[in-house]
């Protein structure tokens, strides 16, 4: 156990006043913990949580602002241990070493307004004159946002950023162990814009596809990573004001399909009334774009135009079937330019499904459930097939997740609720059982907090009936993303 850096009181400014966000300053290896109820044997792996943790105070807080933190579960042999480490990217290496955090976080840039635009000048020039780290955008990640396994290594992921590639070890009992050093993976030189937070796995060929969004210049890039170091990427379209996130997408057996949302990126609108270099614009439509897999630089999109303005954070799944593309997805009808995520003040989704017709080019809409969910989970292993089950974040309670409902995609019915208790869980990560063949047959892990303490809760995923608590020795802040890896992958990754 060490001290990461001194952490003083955090702001309880809104929209992130509840103490969930508020950071953590210790950092623990290998902590035994106490199970009650019964932990599955065959529950054998590693469970990953990334998420920000402020090493130092801002004046303005955002979710996705901070440096990152890892942590990590593992279960073996029916025993857990809980470890947890920063993520140490240059630009957060360089913060602990400095003390202080100089850098413009994106509270800044959603709320900061013209001393936002003044501050961003000042801290240019500081870069020019050697006063701060000369890092390039996709240099500067806090990798916060979600954890990616590709090819036996682990990487934390930031969608402006280049993928941070940990170093893995492994104790003398063989108990995986972090210390999150790492470097930023630029595929020797080959991958050189923005890498997803969402990128999508073939299951059958290993190679990972990403859309990465650098809306600054408005170019949104294809990264295709193969199994065995190989790496394709081409540009799909260039052009401003571009959308501000292309945050998630579906991957199908021949095409990539992503939302092009509303909220587009505006730095003009620092100066203006919203403050915010985000804009919620009421004149772009949703719309969805299409390419094919194999993409190559001037290869065009086919575009299906949705007949109103919304953004999407997550896709729970898409597929193509009966001459159409199916898109299940919590969609927001307005979005505020402070990008509220994840807090009282950001408004409700409604969980859709838009159909768009391969021949006609026809977009139609229904919604399925008006009711404010986020961070569906589904087994990974059928993402871009026609799958039944995704499991919804109720986020209704206006702070992450109260509980999680099991939605039949099939049926377009409930089939199940589990309700989290007087915690808040961050995201239902779906962990099917070996041999498994009914798709609901494993279980539903979730990092449940509520700023005092913190607890992982393992479920049935079919009957969404709880099987263990496990407590976590410290309090963990509210995060992003979660991974599962289970023992076969664990013990292939590549330790140096
Ligand atoms: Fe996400």
């Amino acid at each position: 156990m060490n001290v990461a850096a001194k952490i003083a009181s955090p702001s309880r400014a809104a929209p992130y006043g509840h103490p969930g966000f508020d950071p953590i300053s210790r950092e623990m290896c290998g902590v035994d913990l106490v199970v009650e109820g019964e932990l599955p044997a065959e529950l054998d792996g590693v469970f990953l949580r990334n998420g920000t943790n402020a090493l130092f105070p801002a004046r303005r807080r955002h979710m996705f602002d901070g440096e990152a933190m890892l942590h990590m579960i593992e279960f073996r042999g029916g025993k857990a241990r809980y470890s947890n480490t920063l993520v140490r990217t240059p630009r957060t290496r360089y913060v602990e070493q400095a003390g202080r955090n100089p850098f413009l976080g994106i509270a800044e840039m959603t709320s900061g307004g013209k001393s936002a635009l003044l501050a961003l000048m000042i801290e240019r020039v500081k870069v020019r004159f050697g006063l701060l780290p000369r890092f390039t955008p996709i240099e500067a990640g806090n990798n916060g946002t979600a954890v990616l396994h590709h090819d036996r290594s682990l990487y934390c992921l930031q969608e402006t950023a280049l993928p941070f590639r940990l170093d893995v070890a492994r104790d003398d009992d063989g108990w995986l162990a972090l210390n999150g050093q790492g470097r930023n993976e630029t595929f020797k030189g080959r991958l050189a814009c923005p890498f997803s937070a969402h990128p999508k796995s073939d299951e059958r060929t290993g190679a990972v596809y990403s859309i990465g969004q650098d809306f600054v210049s408005g170019t949104t890039h294809l990264s295709v990573l193969e199994k065995g170091g190989a790496i394709h990427t081409s540009t799909i379209m260039q052009g401003k004001p571009a959308a501000f996130f292309v945050h998630d997408y579906i991957l199908t057996d021949t095409h990539i399909i992503f939302p092009d949302t509303s909220l587009r990126f505006n730095p003009a609108g620092l100066a203006g009334p919203d403050a915010s270099v985000a804009t919620f614009d009421r004149s772009h439509n949703l719309r969805f774009g299409m390419i094919a897999r194999d993409h190559r630089d001037g290869d065009p999109v086919r575009w299906f135009e949705t007949s109103a303005p919304g953004h999407i954070w997550h896709i729970a799944n898409g597929w193509q079937a009966d001459g159409a593309i199916h898109i299940y997805a919590p969609v927001f009808a307005d979005y505020p330019a402070t990008m509220p995520i994840h807090s009282p003040q950001e408004p409700h989704s409604r969980f859709v499904h838009w159909r768009l017709d391969l021949a006609s080019g026809a977009v139609s809409e229904r919604v399925l459930l008006n009711h404010h969910y986020e961070r569906p989970g589904i087994d990974w292993r059928r993402h871009g097939v026609a799958s039944r089950y995704a499991w919804l974040l109720d986020e209704s309670g206006g702070v992450m997740g109260k509980g999680v409902l099991k939605y039949d995609l099939f049926n377009e019915s409930g089939a199940g609720y589990l309700d989290y208790g007087d915690l808040l869980g961050g995201e239902p990560v779906f962990v099917p059982r070996k041999h498994g063949t009914l798709e609901d047959d494993g279980w539903l892990i979730d990092l449940l907090a509520d700023g005092t303490r913190a607890e992982i809760l393992v479920a049935d995923a079919a009957t969404m009936t709880p099987q263990c608590r496990i407590a976590l020795p410290q309090p963990v802040p509210f995060g992003v993303h979660a991974l599962w890896l289970d023992r076969t992958a664990t013990d292939a990754l590549i330790t140096d």
